[in-house]
């Protein structure tokens, strides 16, 4: 494993790691909240404010509490939506929509977060495992549906059979999308770059998306200032910010300014 960080804080890429990522044919990207932070978008494990700050938030993601309390549920998440609106996509998200230009049909982007930053900055093939906080969600139908513009309910109610509706993520103790789970799988299987960005690699099956590639003989690299279970195993582990060295490995990579990203959705 080749460990980058420099005192100062700044972060040195080798020529090594550089040629991989130019030479790749086929790149997967696994994000976390990490990512998110550097946009202000706040993780769960951070402190709660104002009301929201007498409740666990692992209280709250669960299918249970909605069952027992839809309305403070709902609540809760009209309150982390707000928080999702007013947040940019950062360095991180707008580096990965470019590489995605760049490599149209070489990169996968999975995302275990659900604050749709990524599509906002311009990236269109990602999987987001956990779903997104910007979508609702029919709580019998199981099918993505948004509350009709006169519906003042808290929850409101689903159009089509009157249920109540919920945001469309996967809370702990639910299963997520067969069909993009196996697609990240097979992502990760075909791969020979894999880049773990912004995770603590602790919440399965994400977790086991980078030994996935590793079986397979890709080339790990962990972008993460603090060590996780996975920093051992990687290649290359970038002690830094996401935000700084993203952009920087894909200039160097594939030179020019990183662009712009699209406008969101
Ligand atoms: N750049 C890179 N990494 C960062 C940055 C940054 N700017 N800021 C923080 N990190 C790292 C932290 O060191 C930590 O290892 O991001 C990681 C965030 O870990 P978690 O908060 O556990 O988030 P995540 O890994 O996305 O959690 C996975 O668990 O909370 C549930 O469903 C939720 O999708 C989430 C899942």
């Amino acid at each position: 494993m080749i460990l980058s960080s420099l005192g100062d804080g700044s972060i040195s890429l080798s020529d090594s790691l550089v040629s991989t990522l130019r030479d790749a044919r086929s790149i997967v990207v696994l994000t976390g909240s990490g990512v998110s932070a550097e946009s202000g978008v706040p993780t769960f494990r951070e402190a709660q404010t104002g009301l929201w700050e007498l409740y666990d938030p692992h209280e709250l993601a669960t299918p249970e509490a909605y069952q027992r309390d839809p309305k403070l549920v709902w609540e809760w998440y009209s309150w982390r939506r707000e928080l999702v609106e007013k947040a940019a996509p950062n360095p991180s998200h707008e580096a990965l929509a470019d590489l995605e230009r760049r490599l149209p049909e070489g990169l996968v982007l999975i995302t275990q977060n659900v604050d749709g930053l990524h599509w906002r900055a311009g990236s269109r093939r990602v999987l987001e495992l956990h779903g997104n906080i910007m979508r609702s969600k029919c709580s019998v139908e199981d099918i993505a549906v948004e509350a009709g513009a006169d519906d003042e309910n808290v929850p409101p109610s689903c159009p089509g059979c009157g249920a109540y509706l919920r945001p469309d993520v996967v809370w702990f103790g639910e299963v997520l999308p067969v069909g993009m789970l196996e697609e990240a799988f097979e992502a990760a299987r075909g791969c020979d770059l894999f880049i773990s960005a912004g995770t603590s690699g602790l919440v399965q099956p994400a977790a086991s998306l980078p030994f996935e590639a590793l079986r397979s003989g890709a080339v790990l690299v962990e972008i993460n200032p603090n060590d996780t279970p996975l920093t051992r195993h990687a290649d290359y582990a970038l002690r830094s910010l996401a935000g700084e060295v993203l952009p920087k490995l894909v200039k160097a990579a594939f030179g020019g300014q990183v662009r712009g990203g699209r406008s969101g959705h």
